[in-house]
């Protein structure tokens, strides 16, 4: 069974993120279940890069969304973003490193680190987008 799944109460009305946020999921899926057959570590280090290069891709695309429809909220969730990406490195820098295994922590970590962030923080900017015509 997939450690994370996608259901209505993630989705942020938002057609384009929601399918974002899904690729996300999909690749923290991907790292638990390569993790729970034992693949190797580089494996493993290519899935972690994705997910960092991804994220960064995505959280970029919302900011965008933010500054071409005067988001008040912009800057608190950037500086939000600022920190998950900080996170998601530290994740990767001690996994190279040798400091960290990949383990059901670390799983349960990131599926809280994306799925905390969509409920807590990208759900507040629905209504603001919508109410101008991004949906
Ligand atoms: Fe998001
Ligand atoms: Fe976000």
């Amino acid at each position: 069974m997939a450690l994370f799944n996608w259901s209505n109460e993630y989705s942020v009305n938002i057609k384009e993120i929601d399918e974002q946020h899904k690729v996300l999921i999909s690749l923290i899926n991907e790292l638990h279940d390569k993790m729970k057959v034992g693949k190797a570590k580089e494996v493993l280090g290519d899935i972690l890069d994705k997910l960092i290069d991804y994220t960064v891709y995505h959280f970029k695309h919302e900011e965008n969304l933010f500054a071409s429809n005067g988001y008040p909220d912009s800057n608190i969730h950037k500086t939000v973003h600022v920190g998950l990406v900080q996170q998601v490195k530290e994740i990767k820098k001690n996994f190279e490193g040798g400091k960290v295994v990949l383990s059901m922590e670390v799983m349960n970590f990131l599926k809280g680190w994306l799925g905390n962030h969509i409920l807590g923080t990208d759900k507040k900017y629905s209504s603001y987008l919508n109410s101008k015509g991004v949906s």
